[in-house]
C-alpha cells in the first residue's frame, strides 16, 4: 500500500486508515472498523485476550481441534495428500495441533501462513518449524480482505484452506459468504476450507469474554484511539471513553464500543478534522458475530461448498466445519 507523507505535520500517513477514519467519525452514529484494532500493541493485546480465562474462544477451538484433529485431517485428505494454507494465520498456535496430525499421516507436509503481519509470520515459521520436524513453511505475506492468489499445488495433492479462530465473526454475513466466495474460488474441486466459528450461548458468558476483569480487552479497544493519536496526530484522551460490550440479540452479535464519558472535541490535526461528541455517545468499533448451530454449514453451502463434517466441543459452544469444493 502506498504511504502518502502529510506536508503539515510530517506524520507518514497511511491513505486507507485516513480514509476509514474520516468516514467513519463523520457517519451517524460514528464507527471505526476492527481492522483498526491490530497494530504492534493492539496484536500483542489480542494474544493476551486468547489467553484471558472469559476468553474461552481459544481454548474451546484448541479442545476441539487436540479431540478431532486426525478424524478433521483424514476428512480433509479423503486418502490424497494434503498442502496447508491459513488465513490470518497470526502465531499459528492452535495449527500446530493439525500439522502435528498431518506430518503424522503423510510424514511431512507444506504450510503456507497467511498474515498481513510479516513480523508474525516470521515468528511463527522460524517456531513451527524448529518445533515440528516434516513442516515446511512457505509465508505469504498479504491482505487476504483485500483478495488473493494462491498457487495451484502439485498434481495430486489437495488444499486444506484453515479459517479459524473465529475470524469470520469480524465481517457482516454478506462479508463473510463472500470471503467464503473468494477462497471457493482458488480452490480446485477436492480440496476444502475448515471454518472456525464461535456459537450463540448464554449471554453472561458472551459478555465476560469481551469485558474481562483484568480489563485487557478494554485496552484493546481503547488502544484505536491511541493508535489514531500517532498516525493522525489526534488528541483522544483514551480516559474519556469507556469500554462497552454489547449482545445484540436480534442480530446475534456482540458489539464492542467506546462510549465517551462527557462532551468533547476531538481534533484529528492530519485529517484537519474536529469531531464533537455528546456524554454517552458511542464510537461502534466491532461485531463479533455468534452463529447458531447449523449456520456455518448453510453459509459454506451459499459460498459453494459441499458441507463434509462438523466437530463441537462437548458444551456446544464453539464449531470447527469442513467444506469441500465440490
Ligand atoms: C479476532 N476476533 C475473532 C476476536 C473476536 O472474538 O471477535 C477479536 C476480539 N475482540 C475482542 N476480543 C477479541
Amino acid at each position: 500500500m502506498a504511504i502518502a507523507v502529510s506536508t503539515s505535520t510530517e506524520i507518514p500517513v497511511n491513505p486507507h486508515v485516513a480514509l476509514a477514519v474520516r468516514s467513519g467519525l463523520t457517519s451517524m452514529p460514528k464507527r471505526l472498523p476492527p481492522w483498526l484494532f491490530y497494530d504492534e500493541t493492539g496484536s500483542r493485546l489480542f494474544e493476551e485476550i486468547t489467553t484471558l480465562p472469559e476468553y474461552y474462544l481459544t481454548r474451546t477451538e484448541r479442545s476441539i481441534l487436540a479431540r478431532h484433529g486426525d478424524g478433521i485431517i483424514e476428512c480433509a485428505a479423503e486418502g490424497a495428500r494434503l498442502r496447508i494454507t491459513e488465513l490470518g494465520a497470526g502465531s499459528a498456535d492452535k495449527t500446530r495441533i493439525l500439522l502435528l496430525s498431518t506430518v503424522a499421516r503423510q510424514g511431512a507436509v507444506l504450510y503456507e501462513p497467511v498474515d498481513v503481519s510479516a513480523t508474525a509470520l516470521l515468528i511463527a515459521q522460524a517456531r513451527i518449524e524448529r518445533e515440528i520436524p516434516g513442516v515446511r513453511v512457505a509465508p505469504l505475506a498479504m491482505d487476504y480482505t483485500n483478495g488473493f492468489m494462491l498457487d495451484p499445488g502439485d498434481p495430486g495433492e489437495r488444499r486444506l484452506v484453515l479459517y479459524i479462530g473465529s475470524s469470520i465473526a469480524n465481517f457482516e454475513r454478506h462479508e463473510a459468504a463472500h470471503l467464503l466466495e473468494k477462497v471457493r474460488a482458488q480452490l480446485a474441486p477436492g480440496d476444502s476450507v475448515l471454518l472456525g466459528t464461535d456459537l450463540v450461548k448464554d449471554e453472561s458468558l458472551l459478555l465476560a469474554a469481551y469485558d474481562d476483569a483484568a480489563g485487557t480487552t478494554a485496552a484493546f479497544n481503547k488502544n484505536i484511539l491511541l493508535r489514531l493519536n500517532r498516525e493522525l496526530a489526534a488528541d483522544f484522551d483514551p480516559e474519556a471513553f469507556a469500554h462497552r460490550a454489547v449482545w445484540n440479540e436480534a442480530h446475534s452479535r456482540i458489539e464492542m464500543h467506546l462510549v465517551s464519558r462527557c462532551r468533547q472535541l476531538v481534533r484529528l490535526e492530519t485529517l484537519e478534522l474536529e469531531v464533537a461528541f455528546e456524554p454517552g455517545e458511542s464510537i461502534h468499533t466491532e461485531n463479533s458475530y455468534k452463529y447458531l448451530p447449523g449456520e456455518a454449514e448453510a453459509m459454506l453451502s451459499e459460498s459453494g461448498f459441499v458441507p463434509a463434517g462438523c466437530w463441537t466441543d462437548q458444551q456446544s459452544w464453539f464449531a470447527v466445519c469442513l467444506g469441500r469444493a465440490g
